[in-house]
């Protein structure tokens, strides 16, 4: 008899192999336009490896010919083969559709002061304005970046500081394409003080037009990494919002953590904080597969509600690695991360900062060799490219 999660899983990974070519049929498409960038981008993404489920590709004739019968020319991915796909059998929508889920809860309801993210399935992408050497990628680059976030459906843009004419460049383009801000004030020295300047800096930068700006976040995994500790994180969140609103910022202000760190202090962070935000990574999770991606983070941010009641969850990194070592049954891979990611999205979305607009070749590899990986923006948008 055949087992009925085998057939779905290797559905999953079916419509995960059409998204995946499409993806890269869009991006070879764009690549006309974009020149040399593209290129890298699609050596990247062929040469990543491909996991495929056993006997995935013989299951027969229910909808799915169409795809297996690409099987060898989806190892090539040729983009002369585009018109012969049908799209129609197995998509993201019917994916996530093998599970049963709840519909999103109306978390943008009234019962928060503050409220951020967007009601449908998307909302930001977090953006490091660096190229892999370390330098500060140009202004133009950026303006190039922030234009394709725009035309990929997010409507924010998370960074981290703001180091590299962060605010002026990420700032006039997101203008520009209609997009907001989440920004960040970095910690990285245990003298808090000296992270002081940035807050400084974007209220020079703001000058009193705030629109622009969804929310302002004061640390990133700054206790977790040992930088400082919950109470003096706290208070110099309460100091920088003492300053904000003398400003005329009247947004939300927040810090975010991994669930766990926020968990331990959440009676000295919850009270400072307008947002209760978390870096949630189902990948670093050895238990969570990436077709559970989805539920894990749906699961993690009403933990994260619970714990600091009263106010929204937002997860502020989340996503999954195209390439690395396996964490058990979190198994880093272009397939994998589109599924989860697809599944994330469909979960929640309208509440989740993916981690990242582009693989960070910038930082070390990290545990299980993911954390130049984490690049998933070729999995939005498709419906918007090519003129389609
Ligand atoms: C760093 O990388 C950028 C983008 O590839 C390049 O334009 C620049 O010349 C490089 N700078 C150095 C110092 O290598």
């Amino acid at each position: 008899m055949i087992n009925l999660v085998h057939i779905m899983k290797t559905a999953m990974y079916l419509g995960a192999a059409v998204a995946l070519f499409r993806s890269v049929v869009a991006v070879l498409h764009a690549q006309d336009h974009r020149g040399h960038q593209g290129q890298e981008q699609v050596a990247l993404e062929v040469e990543a490896p491909v996991s495929k489920p056993e006997d995935s590709w013989s299951l027969g004739n229910n909808g799915l010919t169409t795809v297996t019968e690409q099987k060898e020319d989806s190892k090539t991915l040729n983009p002369d083969l585009a018109p012969i796909i049908s799209y129609t059998p197995l998509e993201a929508n019917n994916v996530a559709k093998l599970k049963e889920q709840p519909p999103p809860s109306s978390y943008l309801s009234q019962k928060y002061r503050f409220s951020v993210g967007s009601t449908g399935d998307q909302w930001a992408i977090t953006y490091t304005p660096y190229n892999d050497n370390l330098t500060c990628k140009s202004k133009a680059a950026i303006s190039a970046d922030v234009a394709a976030i725009a035309k990929k459906g997010f409507t924010s843009i998370r960074v981290y500081a703001t180091d590299c004419s962060t605010l002026t460049h990420v700032g006039s383009a997101a203008a520009l394409h209609k997009l907001k801000l989440i920004l960040g004030v970095h910690i990285d020295d245990t003298i808090l003080m000296l992270a002081q300047p940035q807050v400084n800096e974007i209220i020079t930068w703001a000058n009193g037009k705030w629109d622009l700006v969804e929310m302002i976040v004061i640390g990133n995994e700054a206790v977790f990494n040992q930088f400082t500790t919950a109470a003096m994180l706290a208070e110099f969140i309460s100091q920088s919002r003492e300053i904000l609103r003398e400003a005329g910022y009247t947004g939300p202000i927040t810090t975010t953590e991994p669930l766990n760190i926020l968990s331990q202090h959440a009676s000295t962070l919850c009270p400072v904080i307008d947002v209760a935000a978390a870096n949630i990574h189902p990948f670093f999770h050895p238990e969570v597969s990436a077709d559970a991606a989805g539920d894990y983070v749906a699961l993690e941010l009403d933990r994260l509600e619970e714990l600091c009641e009263g106010k929204q969850g937002v997860s502020l990194e989340t996503g999954w690695p195209k390439q690395g070592i396996a964490n058990g049954d979190a198994v880093p891979g272009v397939l994998e991360q589109w599924v989860a990611i697809s599944a994330i999205k469909k979960m929640v979305g309208g509440r989740s900062a993916f981690l990242s607009f582009a693989d960070d070749g910038w930082k070390d590899k990290g545990d299980f060799g993911v954390e130049t990986s984490w690049g998933c923006s070729h999995i939005f948008g498709l419906d918007k490219q090519g003129g389609g």
